[in-house]
């Protein structure tokens, strides 16, 4: 079973059909938005008769969407980018018609089309009078979409609306959103927080100039896209590097090494892992002129630099230290004996050691890492940054089950 955190950074479709249980619908539509999910209602034209579209408005933030054809709509994000979008289609209530309606392949409005349109995982929570639950048909339909890879979640039994007893009534809330969790394959980093950084960081010398270092920030970028894979709640902290955001992913820009310790510092309660792999200026000038130097300042001859924070020592010795703190060393010789050494030394978990002479590696899709914790060293040569991350992650998931062991500086 999934953690709830599953839901976090989430975009879900709330399909809404016309049942009497719509009312049950605005407090899923609150309770995912909650749990951190960004929620698209769709509502059939019956479901509009139950609730009004601006009742799910104003629980979500987002207008609802209730038509196929509506030309104002399509110019913003259309029926086909909508379906790409959502990472879950949930139809709750899910009547008896649009059951017959999924069954059949038929896409006559909005919510079927994009049913059918969409790849992502989908659920329904049928709601209905016992006897159209119980009616062979229904059962038929049900099966189907079943048979398809659907979740059908429910219903329950118990006294409903028109006075019948039995079987129909959709889940409560919270009932359905723990049935829903029980079908989301958990990853091993399931609800776990993971704080990572990447990228360079520029630090100034004058409005104009900087000093910055050749990463790219696709490595820490990897990481944070499989990270979020497998399941963890993933915070990046990003130097200034021209990548998307992985999808589900927050990410936070800063320039500075300061800045970034800073972003680091104010989230670091919360993680079970720290990722260090941005490559942090050790030095910064000591004091960035305020206007534009000009050709004939003493500053061209003399540049004074002082230390920057060491972000991922102070996070290994910080009283919240995360379960597993990890860093990255960029070697250019005698990559295992320095990177070890700086293992030890910063009472870290596990460190990343890159062979990095001769400029290899840095803004490159390819790169070569040693895994190194206390007690193995696993060398992957010449691989793509998002198999690293797998194999980095792989191996942090199982440390990180073997609870706290982490080591002490000397
Ligand atoms: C007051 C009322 C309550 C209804 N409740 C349900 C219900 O709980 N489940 C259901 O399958 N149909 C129910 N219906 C019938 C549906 O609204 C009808 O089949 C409609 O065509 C469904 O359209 P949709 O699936 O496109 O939303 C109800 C109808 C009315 C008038």
């Amino acid at each position: 079973m999934a953690h709830p955190d599953w839901f976090d950074q989430k975009r879900i479709i709330l399909g809404v059909t016309g049942g009497i249980a719509c009312y049950k619908a605005c407090e899923i539509a609150r309770q995912l938005g909650r749990l951190g999910a960004t929620v698209q209602v769709v509502m059939t034209e019956a479901a509009t008769a139950f609730v009004s579209p601006l009742t799910f408005q104003a629980l979500t933030g987002h207008p609802v969407r209730t038509s196929l054809l509506d030309a104002n709509a399509e110019a913003g994000m259309g029926h086909i980018e909508l379906a790409r979008w959502a990472d879950l289609i949930l139809i709750a209530p899910c009547t008896a018609n649009t059951l017959a309606t999924l069954a059949s392949g038929r896409a006559d409005d909005l919510l079927s089309t994009l049913w059918l349109a969409s790849t992502a995982p989908k659920a329904v929570a049928p709601a209905m009078n016992q006897a159209m639950w119980a009616d062979p048909t229904t059962t038929q339909h049900c099966q189907q979409i079943e048979a398809q890879g659907t979740w059908v979640l429910g219903p329950d039994a118990g006294v409903q609306a028109c006075g019948d007893v039995g079987l129909g009534r959709m889940l409560e809330p919270d009932a359905l959103i723990e049935s829903l969790l029980t079908h989301i394959q958990s990853g091993p980093l399931d609800g776990r927080q993971i704080l990572l950084t990447a990228g360079p960081t520029h630090e100034p010398i004058d409005p104009v100039r900087y000093l910055a270092n050749r990463s790219s920030g696709k490595m820490g970028f990897a990481l944070a896209a499989e990270a979020k894979r497998l399941g963890a709640v993933v915070e990046l902290i990003s130097g200034p590097v021209h990548l998307e955001t992985p999808h589900g992913v927050r990410r936070t820009d800063v320039e500075t090494a300061e800045q970034m310790h800073q972003a680091v510092l104010e989230r670091i309660v919360a993680a079970d892992i720290f990722i260090g792999a941005a490559a942090v200026s050790d030095m910064r000038p000591a004091q960035p002129a305020r206007h534009k130097l000009k050709k004939q300042s003493d500053h061209l001859n003399h540049l004074e630099l002082v230390e920057n924070p060491d972000i991922v020592q102070s996070v290994a010795s910080h009283p919240h230290r995360p379960q597993l703190v990890v860093g990255f060393a960029a070697e250019t010789d005698d990559v295992e004996r320095h990177a070890r050494s700086k293992l030890t030394h910063k009472a870290l978990d596990c460190i990343i050691a890159n062979d990095v002479s001769g400029g290899q590696v840095f803004g490159r899709d390819i790169t070569a890492v040693s895994i190194i914790d206390a007690h193995t060293t696993q060398h992957f040569s010449t691989t793509t940054k998002e198999d690293a991350a797998k194999a980095i992650l792989a191996h942090l998931s199982v440390l990180l089950s073997q609870g706290p062991s982490h080591g002490t500086a000397i």
